[in-house]
């Protein structure tokens, strides 16, 4: 047994406190490699952030939960190196079931998400009361999903979304003992969140997604006044980086994301955990392609790598001071 205290790290507890009391959100970026850390830690200790490391199922199987939490204790090491302890939670993406929350809780995690949205409601309720009640015996926080998200879902796809019942959010809440609530307002995962067709076009062609339910955000807050709210699916897929795939031989069509506005707007609500993974892997994308477009010749890691984390942090700092509005609270 790993305890993340022992890491370095926190749990979501007083992170997700003061972000309520602030009007801000905490950015939760998913890392799955060296580079996506290192522009992650670097972009919240220069705005003086706090920050979610978060790991999902895919990115265990990829780098090693070992490794991963390796790799959250080099975060921390390297923040203090850079002079400014930012809190860090180390955080499990769309946990699957009680076995991969207790597999994280017990290698070093300080907070999981148990995502039992597609299941029968009792069941959810079932299933996430079983880790929070193992998290909480480790000091370890919980959130729980209620709502479906379109897109996919780690493993778990769904073709339509479920926006979240606010009649639920009580009886779920105070069953499960959860910390953290996802919820489903019109979010989806990836980079193709909304077809053409559920879109309009303004002046200049740009397609623009249907608005977010702020009523239903709304309803949930009356419901569970001062709870921490989760958004999922809120990157705002970049159109510079879309332009810079396709013009250096990618090919994504009409990708369309959550509006940067909108996302002001939530962080200032009860919103206090912002999800973003799409857009760190466009930007990452967009500068790789380019390099390899324009340099051919160049075959050192480092000369791609390189610029795409220099690239990752200026965004994730964008992200930290226009749009969750958590730059400067870090030591809160
Ligand atoms: O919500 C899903 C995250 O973007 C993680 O995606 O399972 O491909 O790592 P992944
Ligand atoms: P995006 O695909 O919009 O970045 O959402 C990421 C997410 O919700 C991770 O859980
Ligand atoms: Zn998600």
């Amino acid at each position: 047994m790993i305890s993340y205290k022992e890491v370095g790290l926190v749990n979501s507890r007083d992170m997700f406190a003061k972000a309520m009391k602030g009007h801000y959100a905490v950015g939760a970026y998913n890392f799955n490699n060296m580079e996506q850390m290192q522009a992650i830690i670097a972009a919240c200790v220069e705005t003086k952030s706090p920050v979610i490391l978060q790991v999902s199922k895919g990115a265990r199987d990829y780098a090693n939960i070992n490794i991963l939490r390796n790799m959250a204790r080099g975060g921390v090491e390297y923040a203090h190196e850079l002079g400014c302890d930012i809190p860090i939670v180390l955080h499990l993406d769309h946990g699957d079931s009680f076995k991969t929350a207790k597999d994280c809780i017990d290698n070093g995690f300080s907070s999981v998400m148990i995502d039992g949205s597609h299941l029968p409601y009792e069941e959810n309720i079932a299933v996430t009361k079983q880790v929070v009640d193992y998290a909480h015996e480790h000091d370890v926080t919980v959130e729980g999903e209620l709502g479906v998200l379109a897109g996919i879902e780690d493993e778990v796809s769904s073709a339509v979304s479920h926006y979240t019942r606010p009649e639920e959010v009580v009886d779920f809440a105070t069953r499960t003992g959860v910390d953290s609530l996802a919820i489903s307002i019109g979010t989806s995962h990836g980079a193709y969140k909304f077809t053409p067709e559920q879109c309009t076009r303004n002046e200049e062609g740009i397609l623009i997604p249907p608005p977010l339910r702020f009523d239903i955000l709304a309803e949930i807050e009356k419901q569970l006044p001062g709870f921490p709210i989760v958004l999922h699916g809120a990157s705002s897929v970049p159109q510079e980086y879309v332009k810079i795939i396709n013009e250096h031989g990618g090919k994504l069509a009409d990708s369309v994301g959550i509006p940067e506005e909108q996302l002001r707007k939530a962080a200032k609500s009860a919103v206090c955990k912002i999800n973003i993974d799409s857009d760190g892997r466009l930007a990452m994308t967009a500068m790789i392609r380019k390099i390899f477009d324009e340099k051919p010749a160049e075959f050192d890691p480092r000369k791609y790598l390189g610029p795409a984390r220099e690239e990752l942090k200026k965004m994730y700092m964008h992200k930290n001071i226009d749009v969750l509005g958590c730059a400067g609270h870090a030591l809160d």
